[in-house]
This record gives C-alpha cells, sequence and structure tokens, in this order.
C-alpha cells in the first residue's frame, strides 16, 4: 500500500509519500481501507520528531479516518460489523495510509447524513471533546464554556456542543474572521486573544469549564477566569509546559486543573469514550444540530501542503487528506 512516512523528522518535506507494507490486523482489529484521514496539531509533532507513536503502534501519522471494512484480525469477526461496511475510527497512528488495522472498539458508524470523506474529521475531536468538556469537567446546562482557540478542529466542536446542552460558550481565537466563524457556530462571547483579555472580557463570574490548548502561557490567566467549583482541562501545550500554579487561588475558587491526553489512554477508556460519543454526539449530528466543519481537502500525496496549511493556522475547523474516492 501507499502511505505518507517520515523519513526524516523535519519540516512538512519530511513527509514522503512511500510504497510500504500492508498492515496485518492483529487479535481485535479490523482492517480498514482508508477513504481519508485528518491532520491534527499532535501529528506535526511526531513529524518534528518531538511526539513518536508508542511502541507495536503504526509508525505513519494520521490518529482518525474514514473508510471500509476490508478484514478482520482473530477474534474480531462474528459482531456488529461486516466487510464493506462505511465506518470511521479513532486512531493511534497509521491514518495516511491507504490501510490501516484498527482496535474494534475503536470503530463508529458514519454518522446520517455525513459522507464517508468528510466523517474522517468527526474521531478525534469527537472523542476529545467529549471525554474532557462532558466526562471530566461534567459540562452542565447554564455553565459558561470557555473554548480556547474557538476556531481549531478541536474548538468547532466544542463550541457546538456546548451550545447543544445548554451551556453559554465563550471562544478565544486570534483574528475577527475566525471569531465570526465562531459566532456562525452558535459562540456567545467573542474575544480576540490577540487585542482582548478573556479574563476581563469573561466577567465577574468566569467560566465553570475551560478547555485549554495553550497550557503553560495561560495557567495563571485560566485559573483567575475559573468560577467558584471551576474545572480547567489542559489538552494542549502550545504555549509551553511548565508554569507557576497559584494554589491559593486555586484552593480559594474550590477548583480543578486536569490535564489529559487521548492517545495514549489504554485500549479500553479509549473504547468507552467511543461508546459514549456514539450514544452521545452522534444522534446530535444525525439531527443537524452539530456539524463537522472542514476547512480543505487535500489528496494524500499533498500532505506536506496540509501541514503547512495547519502549521500557518490558516484553516478553520478541520484539514482532510484524501486517500481514495468515496
Ligand atoms: N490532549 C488530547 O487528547 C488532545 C487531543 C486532540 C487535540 N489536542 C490539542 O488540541 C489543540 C487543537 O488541536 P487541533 O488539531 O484542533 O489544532 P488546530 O486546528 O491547528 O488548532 C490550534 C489552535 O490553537 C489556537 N491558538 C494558538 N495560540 C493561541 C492562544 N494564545 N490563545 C488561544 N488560542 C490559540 C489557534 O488559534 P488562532 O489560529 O486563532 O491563533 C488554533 O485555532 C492542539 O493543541 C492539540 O494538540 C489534544
Amino acid at each position: 500500500m501507499r502511505a505518507i512516512t517520515i523519513a526524516e523528522p523535519g519540516g512538512p518535506e519530511a513527509l514522503v509519500l512511500a510504497e510500504v507494507p500492508d498492515p496485518v490486523p492483529g487479535p481485535g482489529e479490523v482492517l480498514v481501507e482508508v477513504t481519508a484521514s485528518a491532520v491534527n496539531r499532535a501529528d506535526l509533532l511526531q513529524r518534528q520528531g518531538r511526539y513518536d507513536p508508542a511502541p507495536g503502534v503504526s509508525p505513519y501519522p494520521g490518529l482518525e479516518c474514514s473508510g471500509r471494512i476490508a478484514g478482520f484480525g482473530p477474534g474480531a469477526s462474528g459482531g456488529a460489523w461486516s466487510v464493506g461496511d462505511q465506518v470511521c475510527a479513532l486512531l493511534a497512528g497509521g491514518g495516511y495510509a491507504e490501510k490501516v488495522a484498527v482496535p474494534l472498539g475503536q470503530l463508529l458508524p458514519v454518522p446520517k447524513g455525513v459522507d464517508l470523506t468528510t466523517a474522517a474529521a468527526l474521531p478525534e475531536v469527537a472523542a476529545t471533546v467529549w471525554s474532557n468538556v462532558f466526562q471530566v469537567a461534567n459540562l452542565r446546562p447554564g455553565e459558561t464554556l470557555l473554548v480556547h482557540g474557538g476556531s481549531s478542529g478541536i474548538g468547532t466542536l466544542a463550541i457546538q456542543l456546548g451550545k447543544a446542552v445548554g451551556a453559554k460558550v465563550a471562544v478565544t481565537a486570534g483574528s475577527a474572521d475566525k471569531l465570526a466563524a465562531c459566532r456562525e457556530l452558535g459562540a456567545d462571547v467573542l474575544i480576540n486573544y490577540r487585542e482582548q483579555d478573556f479574563v476581563a472580557e469573561l466577567g465577574e463570574h468566569g467560566a465553570d469549564v475551560i478547555l485549554d490548548l495553550v497550557g503553560a502561557k495561560y495557567l495563571a490567566r485560566n485559573i483567575e477566569a475559573l468560577a467558584v467549583n471551576g474545572r480547567l482541562v489542559v489538552i494542549g501545550m502550545q504555549g509551553g509546559v511548565k508554569a507557576e500554579l497559584d494554589l491559593g487561588r486555586l484552593m480559594a475558587k474550590r477548583a480543578a486543573v486536569i490535564a489529559t491526553g487521548l492517545r495514549t489512554r489504554p485500549l479500553d477508556e479509549k473504547a468507552a469514550i467511543i461508546a459514549a460519543v456514539r450514544e452521545h454526539v452522534w444522534p446530535l449530528i444525525e439531527a443537524g444540530v452539530v456539524r463537522p466543519v472542514v476547512d480543505r481537502v487535500f489528496p494524500l500525496d499533498e500532505a506536506a501542503q496540509a501541514h503547512r496549511l495547519m502549521e500557518s493556522s490558516g484553516h478553520v475547523g478541520k484539514v482532510l487528506l484524501a486517500v481514495r474516492p468515496a
């Protein structure tokens, strides 16, 4: 099969389309013929040699895909899925390829009303947003959710899910155009982080839940912005990993700081998250309440261009890689 390989860690030119052996599905795994994959920030780090896949995981980038089931590994057949079924899947790697082996628990049906290529935009963001905003931070109706990077792949889904459960949603983004896109998705409070102070803009109550992808640079101000009993969930560290934590401020608010990563979670936790996504998020997509936001689709052999786009932050929502015609 063809896959995007990382010849030598480095810039986008490190992504090289090459002929490689087909993956062989192991016990409990399903072979998927990939229709499309999506670019995630983590792929940029992997390309740079700063986020290696775990041992035993495909060396090719790609944390999600859509496609058709092509076969089953030992013990994986006989259940709900058949060869030819259209699926999308959360991956630990290997999505930038014509075929990938997927643990059974990480498969999802393609939601009704979503085409097979677009479905590649959903598994990673849905699993990340659902697990962090709802399972970890327990966002409730009437609460305020602050989403940093509201126009990101993650942010565009977080806004919609926050609104779908009846929360007030505030976002930060770096331009007026991106904030306008967030408003179209339902965001109530729009904050240009280059010009405004999000702590001040949130007002006295602050945010009950903050979904943060900046990390160290925002830690102190995120805690200032938290409401009493607030929950700060850090999922990205684009602004560094180390910062001073004022436990006094945290204690005064009876607040919590949590940091989680999806990729390294054990298989049973990922399967539980995927099951919850299917139960809670898929019906909202099928009802048209929540929609995938796709900026652009590049052919697989233009993966380097797709990485350049994400690195320039010139996108809103997801950047996809089309591997074969849907
Ligand atoms: N922990 C996990 O399990 C997990 C899973 C998935 C993703 N993530 C993380 O979630 C983040 C988003 O991922 P993605 O794939 O959706 O990437 P993406 O679309 O490229 O989004 C990156 C976003 O970061 C925003 N940003 C940069 N600096 C900012 C700042 N100072 N304040 C507010 N926003 C800022 C950018 O906004 P502007 O363009 O407006 O500057 C952009 O929207 C990444 O950090 C990724 O690593 C974590």
